[in-house]
């Protein structure tokens, strides 16, 4: 029996809508669901890679199949045992990792961690990365034939070993060769993580949703690094390293705002977000879901926390749909 809120949407084929709060006790619960490049989720909280391990390691701590995804640590094709130790150090409001992308590669991935992730209702996105152009088609190939990963997160803040160790995601040619051979090899939808460290953050989504990315996620890490004054060494094995948590939020929210005015696909926010406030925030500016990363490291429930807040705060405004926050900021 359909309700009668979903009888008047058929109907007017009305999207978002706001309502009173006697519309919103007819429903109880709010919708919460967003679609992002063509998978449909239930609510738009995702856990970002490298946070979350292969999310097994929050299966004691929370219900998994509450998140909207969730986004597994980056795979490589072979294991990858990452930078030298130190590889976190901790900063005013964020912390440094220079992990260096360790990770147990696709065929460990496939035989030891997939068959759990597979139990789970939540849809799962491997995110990919590779030295160059062919290891990140090859990877997208091989996932393309593996049931139960619902889509691929393609990292491209990686450096590109053919071209002396700058980043793919450093300039629009170079994002869009990679997605361009990944799109080639896979129907698995694509989203595609943006680099900060970059100057014009517009200009790379746009040459990436032409690539054929399906939705466009970031921001990713912005490099940074620390220094142990007695040491007079670099706090960091690796000298540089990404920095995260709720000192970059600012500039994560202003990009994830200029990207949603220059491209149609959807735009998917991370950086430090660690509350509903935050979250909600990222929706307001044009996002239609968000990650959530360091967080799950100070508060394993973060994620489970922000989708109640969200849920709270739509109640409390009358507002029926999320989809009746998503792009609303006025400027
Ligand atoms: C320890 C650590 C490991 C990460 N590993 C990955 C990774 O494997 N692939 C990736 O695309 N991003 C990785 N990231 C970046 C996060 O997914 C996220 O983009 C970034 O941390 C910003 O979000 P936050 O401020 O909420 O943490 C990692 C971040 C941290 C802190």
């Amino acid at each position: 029996m359909k309700t009668k809120v979903t009888q008047f949407r058929e109907k007017t084929g009305l999207g978002v809508w706001l309502v009173t709060k006697n519309a919103v006790n007819m429903n109880k619960k709010p919708n919460t669901g967003v679609d992002i490049g063509g998978i449909q989720l239930k609510n738009p909280v995702l856990t970002a890679s490298g946070t979350f391990g292969y999310a097994r390691e929050f299966d004691r701590l929370m219900d998994l199949n509450r998140l909207g995804a969730i986004i597994v640590k980056g795979l490589s094709l072979e294991p990858s045992k990452g930078n030298p130790p130190p590889r976190t150090a901790e900063t005013p409001c964020g912390m440094l990792n220079s992990i260096g992308l360790e990770n147990v590669g696709l065929k460990a991935f496939e035989k030891e961690k997939l068959p759990f992730l597979r139990t789970l209702e939540t849809p799962v996105f491997t995110n990919i990365y590779g030295k160059n152009t062919a290891e990140y088609a090859e990877l997208a190939a091989r996932i393309n034939e593996i049931e139960g990963i619902a889509g691929i997160e393609v990292n491209i803040s990686c450096p590109n070993v053919k071209k002396g160790g700058v980043a793919f995601g450093a300039f629009p040619e170079s994002a869009a060769e990679v997605v361009t051979a990944v799109r080639a090899r896979t129907v698995k939808p694509l989203m595609v993580k943006l680099s900060p460290n970059v100057t014009d953050i517009t200009e790379i989504a746009r040459s990436v949703e032409a690539a054929g990315a399906d939705s466009i996620s970031l921001i990713n890490t912005i490099t940074g690094m620390a220094i142990d004054i007695e040491t007079r060494r670099p706090k960091l094995g690796n000298v540089t390293g990404g920095l995260s948590g709720p000192a970059i939020k600012p500039i994560a929210l202003r990009m994830v705002w200029q990207v949603v005015q220059n491209v149609k696909i959807p735009v998917v926010g991370i950086g430090g977000i660690m509350t509903a406030e935050d979250a909600l925030e990222f929706l307001m500016a044009g996002a239609v879901a968000i990650q959530v990363g360091t967080a799950n490291f100070i508060n394993p429930n973060a994620t489970i926390e922000i989708i109640e807040g969200i849920e709270t705060f739509l109640v409390e405004k009358g507002i029926f749909d999320v989809a009746g926050i998503i792009n609303t900021l006025e400027v």
